[in-house]
């Protein structure tokens, strides 16, 4: 790998919220670079966000299937490709990459099923590539803190943790006012997986539960009742 990795990133076009924070994060040391992306579904806005960010026209795609494809088959081929797409999109995606040799950094949920996310690790390990889900909240200094402070043995024995995170800009059924696109795809089972909220922000619990207390989940007691009508209770009350 050269000292200076080059990267590329599906998701993170204009009007997104993720993309941007992970190419900022990405580029406080400067040892990684952005070169190549396929920012979005609509073309326009791959052309656009790219532009914004300077890159080499040669290297925006219009879907991630070419750029992998593309990207792969080249000698200086990217160290590692960013996906910041909606949590349904994340296999596929990651899977066309690692096929290719490239280094796949995913955001949480890595995939919306547990059969999805062995066959990812399978194929990195028979490949020897990495295949990385980026938990945002283990990196903060208060977190490091309290991980620390455990396993110093500071609190005694963890017999139970009880996490909660709540989503207070979902308190209202933003989704059904078609403003957020956040909101909606994160309130539609489709996008979202089954599991929906579990999936989406349940994944951050787990991993800094794990992440704090170095242990890892026995049995757990959620509750999953709705205050809001929405698509995802609709789902749930049509499943039973
Ligand atoms: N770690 C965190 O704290 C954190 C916070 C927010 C979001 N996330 C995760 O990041 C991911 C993106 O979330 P977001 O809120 O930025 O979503 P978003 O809806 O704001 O952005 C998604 C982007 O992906 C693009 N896109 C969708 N399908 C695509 C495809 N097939 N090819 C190329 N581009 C495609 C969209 O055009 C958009 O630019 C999700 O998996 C979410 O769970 C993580």
């Amino acid at each position: 790998m050269n000292e200076v990795l080059s990267f590329g990133m599906v998701g993170g076009g204009s009007g997104s919220l993720i993309g941007e924070v992970h190419r900022k994060a990405a580029s406080f040391d400067r040892k990684a670079k952005l070169v190549a992306g396929c920012f979005s579904r609509n073309y326009d806005n791959t052309l656009s966000t790219g532009k914004k960010l300077g890159l080499n026209p040669g290297q925006l795609y219009k879907n991630f299937r070419e750029m992998a494809e593309k990207e792969g088959g080249k000698e200086d081929k990217i160290d590692f490709v960013i996906i910041v797409t909606p949590n349904n999109s994340h296999f596929e995606i990651a899977r066309a990459f690692l096929e290719k040799g490239i280094n796949v950094v995913c955001d949480k949920p890595l995939t919306l099923k547990v059969e999805e996310a062995e066959k990812l690790t399978n194929l990195a390990r028979k490949r020897d590539l990495l295949c990385c889900v980026t938990y945002t909240y283990s990196g903060y200094p208060m977190v490091k803190h309290a991980r620390e402070i455990i396993s110093r043995g500071e609190i005694g024995k963890i017999r139970m943790v009880m996490g909660e995170y709540l989503q207070e800009w979902l308190a209202m059924s933003v989704e059904k006012e078609g403003r957020n696109k956040q909101a909606s795809w994160r309130t539609d089972p489709r996008y979202s997986g089954n599991s929906n909220c579990v999936a989406d922000i349940g994944s951050h619990i787990e991993n800094i539960i794990s992440y704090i207390s170095g242990l890892e989940i026995e049995t757990l007691c959620a509750n999953l009742s709705c205050f809001l009508r929405s698509a995802s209770s609709d789902f749930i009350s049509r499943k039973g």
